[in-house]
């Protein structure tokens, strides 16, 4: 079996899953193919999604004080990325790290061969003197495999609020995990989303240029695409919701009218009422308390916060204990 027919089969026992049970759900991280992908860079440029601004400030602004963190005793460390994208707002750190003679070197992890590739074609040319190494693979593997062949310092980037897109239960579950695959002195640097004035969170997340919306809707277009599905992706709508409570904001797809929709590789009807939903995705949002008990309970100790101006968003410095 090579690796699309493994990513279309869990692909398919998901959406059947999904979307027969009520209320009916689908995993963001479908959202992820080549076209998700580029209205995800889309929506990082857009006014409404403060996020990645608010970080790329945090690195830009800070960036002095956070190498000096990252170093703490040492003089040297590796980075390691979970999750690297295009990495455009770790290079602002990193071109600093070079341009100040640190020693370290750069390890993104992703489960995309193809993220990695282009990476480090683009790491190439932009920051020549950097010493790369990707690895392909599951991040919890990929750490393992370090820890066996190094024993310098790690500091792990976990950024632009990826955690939110765990419910709190899993959050804390993949941080315990992360945890556990650290020794004593490394280094967790992972951004979280503040809880703030509910619309501006709702309006990042409902941009007027329906970037958003398209990148929800493309869930659809992906099951037409690649399980033979016949969404008609106009008889959905976008719907984002922020619960002040809990600071939970998901994102769901409404369906506008009742209708039946066949899934040709799961040869399965699903049927719509008017006005059902489908839970898309969680982007949680943080109180201070809440990072504080993350931490602890994974089992690290907070060394320092850095937030924007605003304070909005916030990457959280974490030692393992
Ligand atoms: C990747 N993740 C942190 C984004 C978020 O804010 O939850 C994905 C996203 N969904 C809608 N807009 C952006």
């Amino acid at each position: 079996m090579n690796d699309t027919t493994l990513v279309l089969s869990s692909f398919a026992e998901d959406v059947r899953h999904g979307l027969l049970q009520t209320p009916k759900t689908l995993p963001s991280k479908y959202f992820y193919d080549e076209q998700g992908d580029k209205l995800f860079q889309t929506i990082m440029g857009l006014g409404e999604y403060y996020l990645t601004r608010c970080e790329f400030e945090i690195f830009s602004e800070q960036k002095e004080a956070i190498l000096r963190s990252f170093l703490g005793k040492d003089d040297s460390f590796r980075l390691v990325e979970l999750g690297a994208g295009d990495g455009t707002k770790t290079k602002v750190l990193m071109n600093h790290f070079l341009q100040t003679g640190t020693s370290f070197t750069y390890n993104p992890i992703d489960i995309s061969q193809n993220v990695l590739d282009q990476l480090k074609s683009d790491l190439a040319t932009t920051l020549p003197k950097l010493q790369v190494e990707p690895i392909q693979g599951d991040y919890f593997d990929a750490l393992g495999e370090l820890n066996m062949n190094h024993s310098s310092k790690e500091v792990v980037l976990f950024l632009g609020s990826n955690i939110g897109n765990f419910s709190n239960e899993s959050g804390q579950q993949f941080l315990n995990k992360l945890g556990e695959n650290l020794s004593p002195g490394d280094l967790l640097f992972i951004g979280f989303d503040l809880m703030k004035d509910p619309q501006t969170i709702l309006n990042a997340y409902n941009d007027k240029l329906g970037v958003t919306k398209e990148f929800n809707l493309n869930l659809l277009r992906r099951m037409n695409n690649e399980l033979g599905a016949n969404f008609d992706v106009d008889q959905f709508t976008h719907f984002p919701t922020y619960n002040p409570i809990n600071g939970e904001t998901r994102s769901h797809l409404i369906s506008t009218t009742g209708q039946e929709v066949y899934i040709e590789a799961l040869d399965t009807t699903v049927r719509f009422d008017a006005w059902e939903a489908i839970h898309t995705e969680v982007s949680q949002k943080y109180s201070p308390k809440m990072i504080t008990q993350f931490a602890e309970k994974a089992g690290f100790r907070i060394v320092e916060n850095f937030t924007d101006e605003g304070h909005y968003y916030v990457d959280s410095l974490w030692e393992k204990i």
